[in-house]
């Protein structure tokens, strides 16, 4: 080979070597780039939404609408939606906080479930002591009234929520009792002549696997349809227990889309009798991914919403007490173990979970699974060559009492970006990041260390991270 030849192969030799390894960089930034848009982007990728309920109160917690918006492209309003929020008497109508709610998701490019026109409960009491002939005109006034006020703002209704018994019977409430079973078929019909275009749900709890009272719900939904009753979806709300999720669930989904429905997760939460632990952390990981794949198993399951951000917001510690820790992030918006077994159940990362979830949440006065109530130390070493470097990290609980998962912020330097990890979750990959424990190290004894790291890239700062904090108390050097 002459001089020129060598060199000329030289040449293609490196010039083929630079483009693997700009083609592993782009293969890297894509992957990170599917899980950077956090659940949504995800669930979009899947055909489906990932949805959160919003309260007026929930708007002016940063920590919280950072998650939201970072996780979730479709809200419903907790309670602004509600008849006692929109009419609380007769003919007087307020619309400003579910206005606030859905303000909030146009701004962030979320669609919105309304939530709801007709339901026993959160009832003013003006409807339930009506005289039953002035029940209908007050109903139909009041869905009119509404859907018409959101017309063209929200993607679905729930219509009539929660209609019935765990025995399959219909609830005897001033609805029925005025109209019998057919003021369901009424205010169907009666939202579809103010918003053709919104899909027009029934929904439920306690029917997401087959039993009287879902078998009920399918008997309601096959003869609406025969009817040409205007109905578009029904909601399964899920409100589940620590390892109870219907194994019938799928299954379950599929006969309702078979009738000609839509199919929604519409309230998901996991309840846990607290404390938790970290087996009960484990198992709540699971219920969350079997539900998802439940959803994702069914073509016509258009999505899932979770009731709350994160447990500091959830419903469950007030109506079922010695309950909580029902969501996906704990009361300082960290994600949850259930949160990265979401991610690897829509198609991401398990190892990189851009939770974007709010590094900067300030801790929970009550304190959280990953707020130490004392202390941490952190040790680290890094290895750093030209362009790359790893580093080590070690946390030990300095505190009193075993935390059940751990979330640990620092900052990057600056140029590192963080391109694989082990041990732990990280995300982002620049600037401020958090590093959450993996399903199988989350236990953090008193004394007890935790070891993890990340290979990050770098263009000339490879100065180990700085500023540690778990729990928003920094950890000592
Ligand atoms: C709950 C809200 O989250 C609470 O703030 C309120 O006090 C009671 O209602 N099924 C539903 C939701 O359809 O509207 C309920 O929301 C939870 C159960």
């Amino acid at each position: 080979m002459s001089v020129h030849a060598r060199l000329r192969h030289r040449l293609l030799a490196v010039a083929a070597a630079l483009a693997a390894v700009a083609l592993l960089l782009t293969a890297l930034s894509a992957r990170a780039g599917a899980t950077g848009g956090g659940l949504k982007s995800l669930a979009e990728a899947k055909g489906i939404y990932f949805g959160t309920a919003l309260t007026q109160g929930n708007l002016g917690v940063p920590a919280l609408t950072a998650v939201a918006a970072a996780q979730f492209d479709m809200v419903t309003p907790g309670n602004e939606m509600k008849w006692d929020t929109t009419e609380p008497s007769d003919g007087s109508y307020d619309f400003a906080p579910g206005d606030q709610i859905v303000s909030y998701a146009q701004a962030n490019g979320m669609r919105v479930r309304g939530h709801n026109l007709v339901w026993d409960s959160q009832l003013p009491s003006w409807v339930s002591s009506l005289p039953s002939a002035q029940v209908q005109s007050a109903m139909e006034g009041h869905i009119t009234t509404e859907v018409t006020h959101y017309r063209g703002q929200v993607y679905s209704w729930d219509v009539v929520n929660e209609p019935f018994n765990d025995d399959g019977t219909l609830k005897q409430d001033v609805f029925f009792n005025a109209m019998g079973s057919g003021y369901i078929a009424d205010a169907l019909r009666t939202a579809h002549a103010a918003d053709p275009g919104a899909k027009l749900y029934l929904n439920d709890y306690n029917i997401e696997g087959e039993n009287a009272k879902s078998d009920a719900m399918y008997t309601l939904v096959r003869s609406l349809k025969a009817q040409g009753v205007p109905i578009d979806g029904v909601g399964f709300e899920s409100h589940f227990i620590l390892g109870q999720v219907p194994s019938t669930m799928a299954a379950n989904l599929e006969r309702f889309t078979a009738l000609g429905v839509d199919v929604a997760v519409t309230e998901l939460d996991d309840r846990i009798p607290l404390p938790a632990t970290s087996a009960d952390l484990a198992q709540q990981a699971d219920d969350y991914a079997a539900v998802v794949q439940d959803c994702l198993a069914v073509s016509g399951c258009v999505g899932v919403s979770q009731w709350g951000v994160g447990d500091a917001d959830s419903w469950i510690p007030g109506t079922f007490p010695g309950y909580g820790a029902a969501t996906m992030f704990d009361s300082d918006y960290q994600p949850k173990p259930a949160y990265g077994a979401v991610v690897a159940a829509l198609g991401g990362s398990a190892t990189g979970p851009s939770a974007s979830a709010s590094a900067s949440a300030p801790p929970s006065a009550s304190g959280s699974p990953g707020a130490p109530a004392g202390g941490c130390q952190v040790a680290d070493s890094v290895d750093a060559w030209n362009t790359g470097m790893t580093e080590n990290i070690t946390l030990t609980n300095t505190g009193a009492t075993t935390l059940g998962a751990w979330s640990l912020v620092f900052t990057l330097g600056g140029g590192q970006a963080v391109s694989s990890t082990w041990n732990a979750a990280i995300s982002p990959s620049t600037g401020q990041v958090t590093a959450t424990n993996l399903s199988y190290n989350g236990t953090l004894a008193p004394g007890a260390s935790a070891s993890f790291g990340f290979q990050a890239t770098q263009t000339g700062d490879f100065a180990a991270p700085a500023s540690f904090s778990l729990g928003g108390v920094s950890c000592v050097g």
